[in-house]
């Protein structure tokens, strides 16, 4: 079967151009501090999890405790929950987890401390935490460094849990166009994280872990770093988000839509906002480079000089990789025309 013959909007991954996204960001890392955790909200998909151990990832990130279930009923056995998890029956749940592989989850309460503490103990397992440190993107996090470090020293004297580490992920950088900005941040966020790391030694508190960074600045955690866990994600699929950071990695994933509708300045395809994710901004057909571009629910409108004719198949780049692959159930794996492999996006939709 070749892209034209899907019926669309259908999502297509280009394997080989997915493969070689992961293999610039593991050579990118190798012989360097940080080791890859890759971030799997972009995928969802634990095929593509267990081609990134294979290749060398030393675990994964996700986001919530259903991906952290989905994971390891497929043999994941190191998942980080880059999230705080606290409603009882979720912590019941991450507890019993646990005892299948290594978990981490990060904290920022010392009441939610405590309860994971106790669940563990019921369940018999431990729960590694990283305790949040807030980087500047208002998200969760404790902004004090003595805080910070009561957090750390109750996960060390609780059973049940063990500190593993920091969790210090600046999101708020991940898509700074400006690159003198995001990386002069990104070297005061290293500074900053060396304090505490100093802070917390002059304590007796040893922080085997920082973890953190994306796409946009792996490039950065490459270099001389404190970290030791780089959760970038979108960097497998890459996005129209992520095109003017000039991070080096190529668009993997694509819609593949049918223009319904064409016109002289004006095209339409069968993909709107139900198909293709617009909160990082719209997408963009390959090859044609126009910005002026309107979406509804399942109609994307382009509006510029074009050539296409109604029943043309196109590809088009979404503008956020992640929250389009959550749109679909299956993704088409193609090798440029031909598909080769469809396989289920098996955490799509997993938001508890
Ligand atoms: C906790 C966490 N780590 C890492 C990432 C990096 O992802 P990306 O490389 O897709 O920008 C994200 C993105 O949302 C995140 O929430």
């Amino acid at each position: 079967m070749k892209i034209r013959d899907l019926e669309t909007p259908a999502l297509v991954v280009m394997e080989k151009t997915m493969e070689r996204n992961l293999d610039r960001m593991l050579s990118m890392l190798e012989g360097k501090h940080p080791r890859l955790r890759p971030h799997y909200k972009t995928h969802k998909s634990p095929y593509i999890a267990a081609l990134q151990i294979a290749k060398g990832a030393k675990g994964i990130t996700c986001s919530k405790l259903s991906e952290a279930e989905d994971l390891a009923n497929y043999g994941i056995k190191d998942i980080l929950i880059a999230n705080q998890v606290v409603q009882p029956s979720k912590i019941a749940k991450m507890a019993h987890l646990a005892g299948r592989c290594h978990l981490t989850v990060c904290v920022d309460d010392a009441d939610n401390l405590k309860a994971i503490s106790d669940a563990a103990c019921l369940a018999g397992t431990n729960v590694n935490v990283y305790v949040e440190l807030e980087m500047g993107m208002n998200r969760c996090g404790v902004n004090d460094f003595e805080f910070f470090c009561e957090l750390a020293w109750l996960a060390n004297s609780l059973p049940g849990v063990t500190y593993g580490g920091i969790q210090a992920y600046a999101g708020n950088l991940a898509h700074e166009y400006d690159r003198a900005y995001r990386e002069k941040t990104t070297l005061g966020n290293e500074a900053r994280l060396k304090e505490l790391i100093a802070f917390l030694e002059s304590r007796g508190i040893k922080s085997e872990n920082v973890s953190g960074g994306s796409t946009g600045t792996s490039y950065l955690k490459a270099e001389d770093t404190v970290y030791t866990e780089l959760q970038a994600g979108s960097f497998m699929f890459m996005d129209r988000a992520y095109r003017p950071m000039e991070v080096g990695f190529e668009n993997a994933l694509f819609v593949a839509a049918t223009v319904i509708s064409a016109g002289k300045g004006r095209f339409v395809i069968d993909a709107g906002i139900k198909s293709i994710s617009p909160d990082q901004g719209p997408p963009q057909v390959l090859g044609w480079d126009y910005d002026d571009v309107s979406l509804s629910e399942e109609h994307t409108s382009f509006y510029g000089e074009h050539n296409f004719k109604v029943g043309d198949t196109v590809m088009v780049i979404p503008g956020h990789c992640c929250a389009t692959v959550n749109l679909y159930d299956e993704l088409y794996y193609s090798d440029g025309e031909e598909i080769t492999a469809c396989r289920p996006i098996v955490s799509r939709g997993k938001a508890q």
